[in-house]
């Protein structure tokens, strides 16, 4: 059975572009393989809290109050559903210039020395081998090419902690110029959603 974690980013719920095209893809998998188990973790919805005191003491050492034991429990539990997975499809819109601050409290979550990454004599080695990730990310601007493509430190940013954590097989699927016009915004989507069906067909290897 392949299992296959969604995390979502978007404070924009039912209008949100990235989050209707990660639920194409879903739809997608689950056409071509009713078995899949897909989980969802919708941190634009329903955001995690950010780093405190009481987190970092409780995945740095063994866990003493009850605050602790709490902020272990909701890391631990995000860490085994990355750990689970064999697709990771991560939703991105763009906030200036870079991920919501939604997707990188859940990277703050995950990337937890000796369970996703761990430091050896040679440097730092990612435990998140062997899983494809597909990052969707969303923007209202144009940052392909052109002067803009400098300002995004959105894909950078998403590339370099899921490669530290092992995760190196990664496509990046943008819909770009959504501020620039209803007809923009169309073609965009379609272009996205077309780059999806070849990632499912390519790199899943779903039937069509
Ligand atoms: C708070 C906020 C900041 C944004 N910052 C940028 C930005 O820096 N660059 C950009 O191109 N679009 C920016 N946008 C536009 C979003 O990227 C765009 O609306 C995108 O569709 C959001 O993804 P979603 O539809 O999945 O929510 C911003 C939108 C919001 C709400």
């Amino acid at each position: 059975m392949t299992n296959i974690l969604v995390v979502t980013s978007s404070a924009n719920g039912l209008t949100s572009v990235s989050n209707g095209l990660a639920a194409t893809l879903v739809d997608r998998v689950r056409e071509s393989d009713p078995s899949a188990h897909v989980v969802l973790r919708d941190v634009g919805a329903s955001p995690l809290p950010h780093l405190t005191a009481e987190t970092v003491a409780a995945i740095k050492s063994e866990p003493a109050t009850d605050a602790e034991h709490a902020a272990r429990a909701l890391s631990d539990s995000l860490v085994a559903e990355l750990a689970a997975a064999d697709i990771l499809v991560i939703a991105s819109p763009m906030y200036n210039f870079g991920m919501s601050s939604t997707l990188k409290a859940w990277f703050d979550h995950v990337a937890r020395a000796g369970l996703t990454f761990r430091y050896t004599s040679e440097g730092p080695e990612g435990l998140m081998k062997g899983k494809k990730v597909v990052v969707i990310e969303s923007r209202g601007g144009f940052y392909s090419e052109g002067p803009a493509a400098a300002m995004d430190v959105q894909e950078s940013h998403i590339r370099i902690l899921l490669g530290f954590m092992g995760m190196d097989e990664v496509t990046f699927i943008r819909a770009e110029k959504l501020a620039f016009g209803p007809e923009a915004a169309e073609a965009a989507i379609a272009e996205a959603s077309e780059a999806l069906g070849l990632f499912a067909g390519e790199t899943l290897k779903l039937a069509a």
